[in-house]
């Protein structure tokens, strides 16, 4: 069956800064349920990273409500959302935000630690090999492609054993190529495991691969 995964009525988020306020996510209301692969789109500055940001419960809302899996995170405590952000949801990022000094392993270990699950070796290398980088396990990230480097991140992202992933610009420093691949990861994901992914991005191209695409103008879902 089914589950709300996010539930947004008339989220908004403010930003002031000096006299000016600007609204990035203006009255936005959103449902997606598991199983659901989505991507966000619209022009730069059109509110992506804030919308995920607020449904990754790292930045707080200014107005409205907002649900995550059936918990209203709306005016949650620091303190709470943390637990949220850590037990339930993965994050992947444009610029893949590895620890240089750690092996492509290391730092799906690091992350299974800080989650609280398991670091076995042998577990870990599944989900390395889960994104096709069995062979690299050993490596550290400069001795990795862009697109590599990524998929060590979604492995990493895998290991907290997360509700749903998070993706802002996953593909954004990545040749047509890797982001092709990397897009073909998160398909993979959704079909195979029924895994719930949503995903910011600029390329049309991969946009259109997802089930769902949500444009985003000035805050405002237009389509
Ligand atoms: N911390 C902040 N303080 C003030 N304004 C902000 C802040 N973060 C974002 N904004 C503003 O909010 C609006 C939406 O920004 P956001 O980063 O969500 O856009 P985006 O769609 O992700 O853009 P891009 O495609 O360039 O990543 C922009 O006008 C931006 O300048
Ligand atoms: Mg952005």
């Amino acid at each position: 069956m089914s589950e709300l995964v996010v539930k947004a009525s008339k989220l908004t988020k403010v930003y002031k800064l000096f006299a000016e306020e600007i609204a990035a996510v203006n009255n936005v209301d959103l449902e997606i349920v598991s199983g659901e692969f989505v991507s966000i789109m619209g022009p730069s500055g059109s509110g992506k990273t804030t919308l995920l940001d607020m449904i990754g419960c790292l930045d707080a809302i200014t107005s409205g409500q907002l649900e995550i899996l059936g918990k209203d995170v709306s005016a949650m405590a620091e303190s709470r959302l943390v637990k949220v952000r850590r037990g339930k949801i993965g994050f992947i990022f444009q610029d893949f935000s590895l620890i240089p000094t750690l092996t492509a392993l290391e730092n799906v270990q690091l992350a299974s630690y800080f989650a609280g699950k398991s670091q076995k070796t042998q577990k870990m290398t599944v989900f390395l090999e889960k994104v096709g980088l069995g062979p690299r396990v050993n490596h550290l990230p400069k001795q990795l492609s862009g697109g590599e480097k990524q998929r060590v991140a979604i492995a990493r992202a895998l290991a907290t054993e997360p509700k749903f992933l998070l993706a802002d610009e996953p593909t954004g420093h990545l040749d047509t190529e890797n982001s092709q691949e990397i897009l073909n990861v998160f398909k993979q994901l959704n079909q195979e495991d029924n895994l719930t992914i949503i995903v910011t991005t600029h390329n049309q191209k991969l946009g259109s691969q997802t089930k769902r695409t949500i444009y985003l103008q000035d805050g405002k879902i237009v389509s």
